[in-house]
């Protein structure tokens, strides 16, 4: 990673969902003599449907299933999110039928699976970031490196009550490691550091290990895991009201995926984490707050954006809190965009197509796209 400016969210993960290949939900046998000609009705299906696993998948299955069951009234079930882990659990042991998962299913379990013979496919259903939070009112960390996370949430971290204490593992980490994994933030401030993430059946849990700690713990001789002592939670909005804190003890430090992160801006704040380096002097955060400081003045100008969508979805808002008109800011849909040539049908928003009539436009063309922009 180069750009020092950059969203806060650390890296990809996909979303899956594994689903058995019997549902326990039933046609009727009309239904079923007419399977592939005709749409179910609601007066044909029936069943029961049981889904479980990460909390992060949660919100999309529960909308799915909410708008499933409201054309099959006939249809129950239900849907809850203990956790990608817990969730493998049920589905490899014949509990669900459906199992949301924020990582790739384990190899043990899937020996549990066949031992079980279950089958399944795995379907990717969105993709999500890491982000890493604080709360709003911890002003004093903008920025944190991959050596700066292990010194305070790996396994070598255990104990450590304020972020200070992490001082001398961070040195000793940039010394043994250079900047292989990013500089050393140290010193941290002296002040009480509260942790809130998601515990260890969690796939986002996993995931952070792999993207943020698992590298360091090898070349430490460690075991790839966090800090055992933190605050572990399966519900991201308890671990959301923990980063958050309050006024007084805003010094909070956890992880959770982005698109919990991103409803809970008013709470949390977004860690940008970079490797950076020395000939980097600029600014290193995200981008909306950045905006947000510089304040740039919308009289006689022009906004112009361009980077990964989720960084100009929450860049036009600030530019419109200053005051930019929509015929002001201009940005680009240049990632809707595959062979660049009009020949894959692959980048059309209704009637427009990106790479033919655009890819840069006026947010005032994009509004009257339809909404898939
Ligand atoms: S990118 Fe292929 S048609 Fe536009």
């Amino acid at each position: 990673m180069k750009s020092a400016l950059r969203p806060g969210a650390l890296l990809f993960a996909g979303l899956l969902v594994l689903s058995a290949c019997q549902s326990s939900a039933s046609s009727s046998p009309s239904q079923s003599q007419a399977a592939g000609s005709e749409q179910p009705s609601a007066d044909n299906l029936s069943g029961d449907i049981q889904i479980s696993g990460s909390s992060t998948v949660q919100p999309i299955t529960s909308r799915v299933f909410e708008a499933f069951t409201a054309l099959h009234p006939n249809v129950t079930g239900f849907v809850d999110g203990p956790g990608t882990g817990d969730g493998f659990a049920l589905f490899c042991n014949g509990e669900t039928d459906i199992s949301d998962a924020s990582r790739t299913i384990k190899d043990e379990e899937a020996t549990t699976c066949a031992d079980a013979g279950i089958e399944y496919v795995g379907l990717k259903v969105g993709i999500d970031g890491l982000s890493v939070i604080t709360s709003v009112d911890n002003t004093a960390i903008e920025c944190l490196s991959l050596l700066d996370l292990y010194a305070l949430l790996g396994p070598e971290s255990q104990s450590f009550s304020s972020w200070s204490d992490a001082n001398d593992l961070a040195a000793e980490l940039a010394t043994q490691l250079g900047g292989d994994y990013g500089e050393s933030h140290a010193p941290y401030p002296d002040q009480t550091l509260t942790i809130s993430g998601p515990g260890e059946e969690s796939g986002t849990f996993d995931s952070f290990i792999e993207l943020a700690l698992s590298k360091i713990a090898a070349a430490r001789n460690q075991d790839a895991t966090t800090r055992p002592d933190y605050q572990a939670f399966a519900d991201d909005n308890v671990i959301i009201e923990g980063v958050a804190g309050t006024a007084d003890a805003p010094y909070t430090l956890g992880w959770v995926g982005f698109g919990v992160a991103s409803e809970n801006l008013d709470k949390v704040h977004l860690v940008a984490v970079d490797k950076g380096d020395e000939r980097w002097t600029g600014y290193v955060g995200v981008i909306p707050r950045y905006v947000r400081e510089v304040a740039p003045k919308a009289q006689d100008a022009v906004a112009i954006t361009c980077g990964p969508p989720v960084m100009i979805k929450f860049t036009l808002p600030e530019l419109q809190q200053l005051g930019f008109t929509d015929e002001q800011i201009i940005t680009t849909l240049e990632m809707k965009m595959k062979c660049g040539v009009g020949k894959c049908g692959r980048c059309n928003i209704g009637h427009t197509y990106v790479c033919l009539d655009g890819p840069v436009f006026t947010y005032a063309q994009i509004r009257k796209l339809p909404a898939e922009f």
